[in-house]
């Protein structure tokens, strides 16, 4: 009878604990997933009511979006809160809780101005930032002070020379980033294309990949990471961000093009590069510029959760987008705070020093064509890619065809 008592108070105390449950997509690219169930224990600790169960999602980009396509084509209330690319808000938006009247809440007057526009959908506010991300060049230090380099690559020839005079000496990679046919494929085309001069889009929309010869000689320069220069891998073609992480992260590469995240693995302590690595912005192309895409995800809560639900997303939101919760992230997850202050920390500076010195990288970085149909767009350039650097398609013929298909889809 006493057990009963006790097994009966229990559950109760459970049923009263989490009066209410919220389910939250979430990456697990590097250490995000352990971060944010560390998080989820800390905001318990404050709203010990709401239970935060986390739907973990598959690494791609590219899939996550097939399967948010799927949940709102349901109009199902899960998952409640969404962990969304920064390219999505404008396609998804109908399915987005509009958050316009909480912006003083979540003080997004405190947010880089870069990360609350691409939340905004015509005028609304359809999710809040959480992370932000630009492209950079990861680099071996040791390897490049033993090669008698004292600065790292300021252009891609000179990244050819380093890479392939080191990788050669070493039997390791030269140069190692994302080549699958999937998101970020065209995260690191369109760093290549601006830094050779050219652009998908001018600044009215239209299409201007074919305008003049930066989106061939991009291509073409990518096609020869591999075959003529050869520093990339054959392999590159099928690899993204945790691929070319774990490859440099053992020693086996002396470049790397990575998002911020890949510091902190890169620095832990069973990791055989910890204490070799520079990080830098990417190097300039003929163009004379350097270029970052613009990456990062955003916090967003589907339209069809219920009234306590969406009360419940909201508390978790403003507390994984407050100061020291994205200090927290950024420490231990390294990926980039969106709000300004949090860049003028003194741990932040300790922890991720990158992230202070290359602050003008992550403000200046570039987005990728803002149109609603972006994922159409999206297919469109990996596709045409990904037939370039496998040798499928010349990249003359590429761009011809990119281009045409574009106008297309966009109706131009
Ligand atoms: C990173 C970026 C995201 C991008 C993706 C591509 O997660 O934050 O914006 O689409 O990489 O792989």
């Amino acid at each position: 009878m006493k057990r009963l008592t006790l097994v009966l108070t229990l559950v109760l105390i459970t049923a009263v604990a989490f009066s209410i449950k919220i389910t939250m997509t979430s990456g697990g690219v590097g250490k995000e997933l352990e971060v944010l169930k560390k998080q989820i224990q800390m905001f318990n600790q404050i709203y010990p009511d709401i239970k935060v169960e986390i739907i973990p999602m598959p690494d791609s980009s590219t899939q996550r979006h097939d399967l948010y396509v799927t949940y709102f084509a349901a109009k199902q209330p899960d998952p409640v809160v969404l962990m969304l690319d920064v390219i999505w808000p404008a396609e998804f938006a109908p399915f987005l809780e509009d958050l316009t009247k909480y912006k003083d809440y979540f003080a997004l007057d405190r947010f880089l101005p870069g990360t609350v526009k691409s939340v905004t959908v015509n005028g609304k506010i359809v999710a809040i930032p959480w992370f932000t991300d630009a492209g950079l060049l990861y680099y071996r230090k040791d390897l490049l002070k033993k090669y008698g380099y004292d600065h790292p690559p300021r252009t891609w020839s000179e990244l050819v020379e380093m890479a392939q005079k080191i990788s050669k000496a070493e039997g390791i990679e030269g140069f190692v980033w994302q080549g699958a046919k999937y998101e970020g494929l065209v995260c690191d085309f369109m760093e290549y294309l601006w830094s050779f001069g050219g652009d998908v889009l001018d600044d009215n929309g239209k299409v201007v990949i074919d305008k003049g010869d930066a989106a061939v000689k991009a291509l073409q320069f990518m096609k020869d990471l591999i075959y003529k220069y050869k520093i990339s891998p054959e392999g590159v073609t099928t690899y993204m961000e945790e691929d070319a992480r774990r490859l440099f992260q053992n020693g086996k590469a002396v470049f790397m093009r990575n998002w911020p995240y890949a510091w902190s693995l890169l620095n832990s302590p069973d990791s055989p590069v910890r204490g070799k690595v520079g990080v830098t912005v990417l190097p300039m192309g003929p163009g004379g510029r350097h270029a970052a895409t613009l990456g990062g995800w955003v916090l967003g809560i589907n339209k069809y959760a219920s009234k306590e639900q969406k009360d419940a997303a909201i508390k978790l939101i403003r507390f994984l987008t407050s100061y020291h919760q994205e200090l927290y992230k950024a420490v231990n997850a390294g990926q980039n705070p969106t709000r300004k202050y949090v860049y003028q920390d003194s741990s932040l500076e300790k922890a991720a020093p990158f992230m202070v010195k290359l602050f003008n990288v992550f403000i200046n970085a570039l987005p990728r064509p803002r149109v609603a149909n972006y994922t159409d767009v999206s297919d469109i350039i990996q596709r045409y890619v990904h037939a370039v650097l496998t040798n499928q398609m010349d990249p003359q013929t590429a761009v011809k065809k990119m281009a045409k298909e574009l106008r297309w889809t966009l109706g131009q």
